[in-house]
């Protein structure tokens, strides 16, 4: 990966800091150098695994005990990793300066740890998490049953009697993710596309921006005249409307960005 030039940091770093409401927006990318795996590209778990039977509505109803058990690896996986230079960056800059909004498709709960431990008084709702946590349950009936919880305890997928069953309706627990075919939570959307509207800049960091609609938020406050600075290993859709496009590694260049 080739780094880019200083004064390339140096036009987006001033693009980002004159904005009284910054927008970062962000995907897996900014995850991977805590060693969580991204989606798509090398090492991208969509290249050896098939979304459609693990992450819809329709696998879980399949098979919910092999996605408990997908879920839980990633559980276990990410319990293990911290937040790394680049989320410490974005909760410091957000700790700092209210008028900025986190919106991640990330359901790892990365930018809320670094959230806390930067001791932002907004604590972990500084982040808009539009696919959900990997630490929460809700019904699989949801909506018809509202139960929706905090769940970090290990699951036992060895089959279908030992997963968690709601206690509400007797019915399976299913993790509090979004996915494929499923609708986003109207209020994060709102708060998404809310922030999009109104910012005055907006950093995106390591999404391949091709999952709708999440993707829309960076490009609707680039089309609301936000300038947009881009950090990613590789081109995206969204390059071509990005003020500064840099090429390059998140845990290097977001502190570059955002530290004073
Ligand atoms: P992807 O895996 O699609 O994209 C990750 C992006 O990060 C790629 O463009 C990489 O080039 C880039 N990247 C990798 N390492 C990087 C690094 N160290 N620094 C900077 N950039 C890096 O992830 P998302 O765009 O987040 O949805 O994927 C969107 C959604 O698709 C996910 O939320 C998930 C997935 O299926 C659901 O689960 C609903």
């Amino acid at each position: 990966m080739t780094t880019p030039a200083d004064a390339e940091v140096g036009r987006a770093r001033a693009l980002l800091s004159g904005a009284r409401r910054l927008l970062v927006f962000t995907g897996a990318g900014v995850s991977a150098e805590s060693g969580v795996p991204t989606f798509r590209g090398a090492g991208g778990m969509w290249n050896a695994m098939r979304a459609e039977e693990l992450a819809t509505p329709e696998a879980f109803a399949r098979d919910p005990r092999l996605v408990w058990e997908w879920y839980g690896w990633r559980r276990e996986l990410v319990a293990r990793c911290t937040p790394n230079a680049a989320h410490d960056a974005i909760a410091r800059h957000a700790a700092a300066h209210a008028g900025t909004t986190v919106v991640t498709q990330n359901v790892d709960g990365l930018h809320q740890r670094a959230a806390q431990a930067a001791g932002d008084p907004r604590g972990t709702a500084s982040v808009v998490a539009l696919h959900g946590t990997l630490f929460g349950v809700r019904c699989a009936r949801w909506p018809a049953c509202s139960t929706r919880a905090p769940h970090d305890a290990p699951v036992d997928a060895t089959d279908r009697a030992t997963l968690p069953h709601c206690d509400a309706c007797g019915a399976l627990l299913r993790p509090d993710v979004v996915w494929f075919g499923e609708a986003l939570d109207p209020a994060d959307l709102d708060a998404a596309f809310d922030a999009a509207q109104h910012a005055d800049a907006c950093l995106v960091v390591g999404t391949s921006a091709l999952v709708q609609p999440a993707a829309s938020v960076a490009a609707t406050a680039a089309r609301a005249g936000a300038p947009l600075v881009e950090v990613n290993a590789e081109a995206t859709p969204l390059s071509s409307l990005a003020a500064v496009a840099l090429r390059g590694r998140a845990a290097e260049l977001v502190p570059a960005l955002l530290d004073p």
